[in-house]
C-alpha cells in the first residue's frame, strides 16, 4: 500500500515540473483561507472549532501559511480550482512518507518538543511519528488530540509491556493512577546526567535533570550526606524494575544480597586505586540467613544523612 502511496507523491512531483513548462500557470498555489474549505469539508470544518488549531483562525492575525486549514495542507487554490483530488493539495498525509510528516508538524511545533531531541529518539529512528499516535480530525482525547486513549495507544504497539504492568508487584499504570508518560517522553528525551549519561529508553527526566522517579518518591532524592553512589550514577533501574516484578519491592532479583553482590563484587572503578567496589568484610558471613537479607541492617540504602554504611 506504501508504495503504491509514494509512487502517487512521485506523479505529484512530475506533475509539478510539468506545471512549470507551462508559463501561463504559477507554480506556487495560492492561499485561499479555510472559509473555502468548508464547502466540500464540512464534516471535517464543523468539529473543527474545539480543536486548538482553530485559534489560527479565530485571532486572524496570523499569517496564511500559518492559518488553520492550510497551515498543515498548504496553500489550497489548485485543490479548490480542480474541484479536489489527492493529488492537488500540497501536503495529503495519505501521499506523503513520515519524514514528510514529521516536518511538517515541526514546522510550529518544534519550539515546545524540541527538549526532547525528537529527530533522534527512538520512536524516529522507527518511522513512528506524529500521525501514528495524534489524530488532528478524529482525535479520541481532545487534550493532546491522541488518535486513542494513551494507554491503549501504548499498548497498541508495546504488548509485552502490558504483561509487566500485570505482574504481582508493579505500578498501577492499568489501574489509572499513573500513567506512561509520568515515566517517560514519547517524543525522546535528552541525555541525563544519571546513568552515565547515556539516553535510556525514552525515560523523560524531571526537574533538575534527574529521575521521574524522584518526582514522586520524594524522600529518595536526596542530596545525603551519605550517598550510595551505586544509586545516584547506575540510577533506580539498578535495583529496581520499573514496570512491575514478580518480587518485593519491583526488586530485580528475589533475594536481596543477589542484588547487592552484582556490585560489591570487588570489581569496578571505586575504592583506593580503583581497587574495585568493596566487598562485605569476612566479618558477613553469607551462609548465615541473617546476613543474607542485607537491608535489615543497611536499611537506608538510598543514602543516609547520618552513617556512611547506611545504618541509619
Ligand atoms: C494541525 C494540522 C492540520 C490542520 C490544521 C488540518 N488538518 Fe486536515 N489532516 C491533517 C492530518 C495529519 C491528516 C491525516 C489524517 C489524520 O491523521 O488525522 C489530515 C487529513 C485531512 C483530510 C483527509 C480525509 C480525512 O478525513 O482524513 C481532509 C479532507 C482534511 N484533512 C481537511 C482539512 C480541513 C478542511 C482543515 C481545516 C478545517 C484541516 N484539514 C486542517 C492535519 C491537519
Ligand atoms: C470544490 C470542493 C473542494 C474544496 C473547496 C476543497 N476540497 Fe479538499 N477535497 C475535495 C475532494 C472531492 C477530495 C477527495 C479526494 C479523494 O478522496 O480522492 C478532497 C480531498 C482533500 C484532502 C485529502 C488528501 C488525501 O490525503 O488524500 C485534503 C487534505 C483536502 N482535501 C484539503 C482541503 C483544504 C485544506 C481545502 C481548503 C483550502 C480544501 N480541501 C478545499 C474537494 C474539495
Ligand atoms: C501552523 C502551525 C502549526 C502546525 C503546522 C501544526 N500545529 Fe499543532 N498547534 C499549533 C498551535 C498554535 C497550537 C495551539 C497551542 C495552544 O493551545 O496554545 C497547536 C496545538 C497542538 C496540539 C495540542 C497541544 C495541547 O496542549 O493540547 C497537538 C497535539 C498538536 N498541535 C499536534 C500537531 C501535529 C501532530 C501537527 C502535524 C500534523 C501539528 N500540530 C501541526 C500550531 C501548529
Ligand atoms: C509515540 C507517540 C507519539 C508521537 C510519535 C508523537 N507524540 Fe506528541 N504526544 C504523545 C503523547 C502520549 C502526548 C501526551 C503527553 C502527556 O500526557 O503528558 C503528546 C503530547 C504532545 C503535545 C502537547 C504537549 C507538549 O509536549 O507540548 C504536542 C504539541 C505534541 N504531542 C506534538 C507532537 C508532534 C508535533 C509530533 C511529531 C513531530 C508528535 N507529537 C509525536 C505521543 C506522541
Ligand atoms: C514508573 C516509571 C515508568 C512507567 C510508568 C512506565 N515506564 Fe517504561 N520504562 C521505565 C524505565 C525506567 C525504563 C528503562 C528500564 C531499563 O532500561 O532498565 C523503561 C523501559 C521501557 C521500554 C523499553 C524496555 C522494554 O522493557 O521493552 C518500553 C518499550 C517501555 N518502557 C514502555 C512503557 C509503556 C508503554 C508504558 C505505559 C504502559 C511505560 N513504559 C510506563 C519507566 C517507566
Ligand atoms: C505505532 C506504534 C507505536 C506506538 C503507538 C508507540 N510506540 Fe513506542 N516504540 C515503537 C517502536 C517500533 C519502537 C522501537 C522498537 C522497540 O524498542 O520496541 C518503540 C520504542 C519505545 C521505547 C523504547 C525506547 C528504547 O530506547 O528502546 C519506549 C520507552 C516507548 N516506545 C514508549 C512508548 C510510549 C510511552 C508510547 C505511548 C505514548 C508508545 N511508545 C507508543 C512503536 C510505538
Ligand atoms: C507518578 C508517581 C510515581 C513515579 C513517577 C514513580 N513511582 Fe514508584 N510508586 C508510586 C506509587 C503511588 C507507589 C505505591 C504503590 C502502588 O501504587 O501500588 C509506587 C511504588 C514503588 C515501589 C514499591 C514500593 C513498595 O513499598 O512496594 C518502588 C520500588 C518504586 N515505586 C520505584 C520507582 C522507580 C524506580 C521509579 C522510576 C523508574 C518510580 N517508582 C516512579 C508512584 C510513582
Ligand atoms: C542499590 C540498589 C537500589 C537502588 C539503586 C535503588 N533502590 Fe530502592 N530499594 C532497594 C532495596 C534493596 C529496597 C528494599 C528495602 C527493604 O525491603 O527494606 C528498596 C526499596 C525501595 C522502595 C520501597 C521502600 C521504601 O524505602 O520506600 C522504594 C519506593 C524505592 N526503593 C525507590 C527507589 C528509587 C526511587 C530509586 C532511585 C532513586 C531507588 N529505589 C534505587 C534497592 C535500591
Ligand atoms: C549498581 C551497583 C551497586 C549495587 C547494586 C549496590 N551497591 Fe552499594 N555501593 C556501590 C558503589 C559504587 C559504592 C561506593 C564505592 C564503594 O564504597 O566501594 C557503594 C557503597 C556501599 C556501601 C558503603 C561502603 C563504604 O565503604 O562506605 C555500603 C554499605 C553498600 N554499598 C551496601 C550495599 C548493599 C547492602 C546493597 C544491596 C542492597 C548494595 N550496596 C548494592 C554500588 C552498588
Ligand atoms: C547484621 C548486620 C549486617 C548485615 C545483615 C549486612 N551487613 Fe554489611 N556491614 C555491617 C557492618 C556492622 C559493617 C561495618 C564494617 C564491618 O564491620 O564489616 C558493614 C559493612 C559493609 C560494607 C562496607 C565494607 C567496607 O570494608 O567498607 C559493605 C559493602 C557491606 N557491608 C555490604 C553488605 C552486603 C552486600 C550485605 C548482604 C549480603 C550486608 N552488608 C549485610 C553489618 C551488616
Amino acid at each position: 500500500m506504501r508504495g503504491v502511496r509514494y509512487i502517487g507523491a512521485m506523479r505529484l512531483g512530475v506533475y509539478a515540473i510539468a506545471l512549470c513548462a507551462v508559463p501561463a500557470l504559477s507554480l506556487a498555489a495560492d492561499y485561499v483561507g479555510s472559509e473555502v474549505c468548508r464547502t466540500c469539508h464540512s464534516d471535517i470544518w464543523t468539529p473543527f472549532y474545539r480543536n486548538p488549531h482553530y485559534k489560527s483562525i479565530a485571532s486572524g492575525k496570523a499569517k496564511p501559511e500559518n492559518t488553520g486549514c492550510e497551515g498543515c495542507h498548504g496553500p489550497g487554490s489548485d485543490h479548490v480550482a480542480a474541484g479536489g483530488g489527492s493529488d492537488t493539495i500540497p501536503v495529503a498525509f495519505s501521499l506523503i512518507p513520515p519524514e514528510k510528516v514529521l516536518d511538517t508538524c515541526l514546522r510550529c511545533h518544534s519550539q515546545t518538543i524540541s527538549r526532547s531531541n525528537i529527530r533522534r529518539s527512538v520512536h524516529t529512528d522507527n518511522n513512528i511519528v506524529c500521525t501514528n499516535c495524534h489524530s488532528i480530525h478524529r482525535s479520541q482525547t481532545p487534550k493532546f488530540l491522541l488518535a486513542r486513549k494513551q494507554i491503549d495507544l501504548c499498548y497498541g504497539c508495546h504488548t509485552t509491556v502490558r504483561a509487566q504492568f500485570s505482574m504481582p508487584f508493579k505500578h498501577r499504570v492499568n489501574e489509572g493512577v499513573m500513567q506512561c508518560t509520568d515515566c517517560h517522553n514519547p517524543h525522546g528525551a535528552s541525555a541525563p546526567t544519571w546513568r552515565m549519561a547515556d539516553r535510556p529508553r525514552m525515560v523523560d527526566q524531571a526537574e533538575g535533570n534527574e529521575e521521574p522517579c524522584l518526582k514522586c518518591h520524594v524522600d529518595k532524592r536526596g542530596p545525603f550526606v551519605f550517598e550510595h553512589v551505586g544509586v545516584r550514577v547506575d540510577g533506580c533501574e539498578a535495583c529496581h524494575y520499573p514496570h512491575g516484578s514478580t518480587n518485593t519491592r519491583l526488586l530485580r532479583r528475589p533475594v536481596v544480597f543477589t542484588l547487592c553482590l552484582e556490585c560489591h563484587n570487588g570489581f569496578g572503578n571505586f575504592g583506593p586505586n580503583n581497587s574495585g567496589i568493596t566487598q562485605p568484610q569476612a566479618t558477613h558471613n553469607l551462609a548465615l540467613p541473617r546476613f543474607q537479607n542485607c537491608t535489615t541492617c543497611h536499611v537506608r540504602i538510598h543514602g543516609s544523612n547520618a552513617d556512611s554504611f547506611f545504618f541509619r
